[in-house]
């Protein structure tokens, strides 16, 4: 599968970012199995503990709406540069809250697509990401 498109929108999001904390920009794009994109971008707060990941505010939105099955969700992430946008240099992988945030609703096969700013990508499975993980 091309990822790109999914890649693209999660590149646009990392401009909704709310960081004045960390100056860390992320956006996801999250891909239900009807072919819908669900966006996010981390959102921080002065408590720090309410800050949420990219990855959560795409599913959140996503369930909260009633749409609990999965394809992918891609994620990109970078420093704040000069110009107050993300400068995407590394691959941004998902944290571990977000893992079992996406463990909760995502099969094992589904894919985690990392860019970085070469132009490079890598696919992960969930299973790759989060082995052996904790279910009731
Ligand atoms: N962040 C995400 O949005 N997703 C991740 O998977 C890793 C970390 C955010 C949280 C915080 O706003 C900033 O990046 C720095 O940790």
């Amino acid at each position: 599968m091309n990822y790109d498109e999914l890649i693209k929108t999660a590149i646009d999001m990392t401009k909704r970012s709310y960081v004045p904390y960390s100056h860390f920009h992320v956006g996801a794009a999250l891909l239900d199995k009807s072919g819908k994109v669900w966006t996010g971008c981390n959102i921080e707060n002065a408590a720090y503990g309410p800050s949420n990941c990219a990855e959560r505010t795409a599913v959140f939105k996503a369930v909260s709406e009633g749409v609990r099955e999965f394809e992918a969700i891609a994620v990109v992430g970078g420093p704040e540069g000069p110009d107050g946008q993300a400068q995407i240099q590394d691959f941004c992988p998902p944290c571990g809250v977000c893992r079992q945030v996406l463990s909760e609703f995502c099969n094992r096969d589904f894919k985690i697509v990392l860019a970085n700013g070469k132009g490079e990508q890598k696919v992960f499975t969930l299973a790759e990401l989060l082995p052996e993980s904790f279910s009731l």
